[in-house]
């Protein structure tokens, strides 16, 4: 993972992008802040989602998605948003679900070193989960979504743990 330019200073603005941002990435925020709330102090962290399409700008997550979410204890309440140029100055690290929320993004990115600051959440999620990128959900049945939360909890642990430890 590519590290601020200043390297004591901790990552912890964190934007979680898929291409709705109805299934994918409202699912990352609210297992990463879950993870913050129990295992650290949520006062020091930003954690948001957007989408790199509009087309569900204001809508709530994905009924399905809030359903699944709901029985592992995440209560999913983010609204819709499109990325943004700024998302690249308020956020530190810009973690995209899969390959083409990741290309997008580097498309979007307005320099050299907002580039640096995507990265695919495949990059923590561990080899036994068997997946480089998260599955868009949104045409599967319920397995599509309990896999987007397995590999979810898996990588944002592992996000968590890169980021704390890096202080370490
Ligand atoms: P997400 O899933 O990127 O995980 O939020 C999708 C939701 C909606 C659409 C595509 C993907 N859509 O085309 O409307």
């Amino acid at each position: 993972m590519n590290r601020s330019s200043d390297s004591t200073t901790p990552l912890r603005r964190i934007l979680f992008v898929c291409l709705g941002n109805i299934c994918r990435s409202p699912a990352a925020e609210g297992v990463f802040r879950d993870i913050v709330t129990r295992q650290g102090n949520p006062a020091e962290w930003t954690i948001d989602s957007a989408g790199t399409g509009g087309y569900h700008t204001g809508d709530l997550p994905d009924s399905r998605m809030r359903i699944h979410a709901r029985r592992r204890g995440y209560e999913l309440t983010h609204r819709a948003r499109k990325v943004t140029e700024s998302d690249f100055d308020d956020f530190d690290l810009i973690v995209g679900m899969d390959n083409s929320n990741v290309a997008n993004l580097r498309r979007l990115a307005p320099s050299p070193e907002a580039e640096k600051k995507v990265v695919p959440m495949a990059e923590f999620i561990g080899k036994a989960m068997r997946y480089d990128y998260v599955p868009d959900p949104y045409y599967e049945g319920a397995e599509g979504f309990e896999l987007v939360l397995d590999l979810l909890e898996d990588g944002c642990q592992n996000l968590y743990n890169t980021l704390t430890n890096l202080e370490k």
